[in-house]
């Protein structure tokens, strides 16, 4: 038995395995193929521990970004990432109980939105991992040729980004991402983010929706923009990008 949850990197519909359907009960449990999911397009990013989705710990200290990303706003979009945790996993609770599910199955619209939820958490703990109090302006030469030979250079590639970035409306996401032949791509999201219709690997992700950024910067997201890029560590951007395919 299977349910539709999202998509995969390179495009294919994926159709998550309901790997631990229990014939007795009914009852399934979503959690490993949502993990394995997110793991495929993100890579280890620190999003489960010990069976649950799981708040990855900061790398630097609540007030570590300084200026650029205030204690008070950070601990105030920490929380609501913890939050995001929380009912994510309430809903897998939710999924493995055999009340939710209709003859086995569990209701497209509970997948479609734990889908939702379990992007919204991975995108969140991969731009923690982005940021560093002590990140180098420097973008290391396998990420940076790659940007110079699409967009000319490094500079008018991250210029591309930030002003997609700050075209955002209060809600989504802005995405630096690339193929499996290397090819990059920038984009942003919707309020909602529909996997299947961008699939890529992350490498660089820039929260744009109001919780991250109008606390302190209001409706100025050319200087969220700014502030967000001087704390971008460039150095585990590029350690992301791994092309598995030759470009053609
Ligand atoms: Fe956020």
């Amino acid at each position: 038995m299977c349910v539709r949850v999202s998509g995969t990197s390179d495009g294919r519909p994926c159709v998550a395995r309901l790997s631990s359907l229990s014939a007795s009960t009914g009852t399934v449990d979503l959690y490993p193929d949502i993990l394995e999911m997110i793991e495929s397009v993100f890579g280890d990013i620190g999003a489960a521990e010990e069976g649950r989705f799981a708040l990855p710990p900061l790398g630097y200290a609540p007030d570590g970004l300084g200026e650029a990303y205030p204690e008070e706003l950070l601990a105030s979009h920490y929380g609501i990432h913890n939050k995001i945790v929380s009912m994510l996993n309430r809903m897998v609770e939710q999924a493995r109980d055999e009340q939710w599910c209709v003859e086995g199955r569990i209701p497209r619209a509970m997948t479609r939105t734990l889908s939702l939820w379990a992007w919204e958490h991975a995108m969140h703990c991969l731009f923690w991992r982005v940021l560093s109090p002590s990140a180098l302006p420097r973008v290391p030469d396998n990420l940076g040729e790659a940007m110079e030979q699409q967009y000319g250079s490094v500079v008018s590639a991250v210029t591309l980004f930030a002003s997609l970035c700050a075209s955002i409306d209060s809600r989504g996401w802005g995405i630096m991402g690339y193929q499996p032949d290397g090819k990059l791509i920038i984009f942003h999201t919707g309020e909602l983010i529909n996997a299947q219709a961008w699939p890529v690997k992350p490498l660089l992700v820039c929260d744009m929706w109001e919780h991250a950024y109008q606390p302190v910067y209001g409706q100025n997201r050319s200087r969220w923009m700014d502030s967000f890029l001087e704390m971008v560590d460039w150095s585990h951007v590029a350690g992301r990008y791994r092309p598995t395919k030759t470009a053609e």
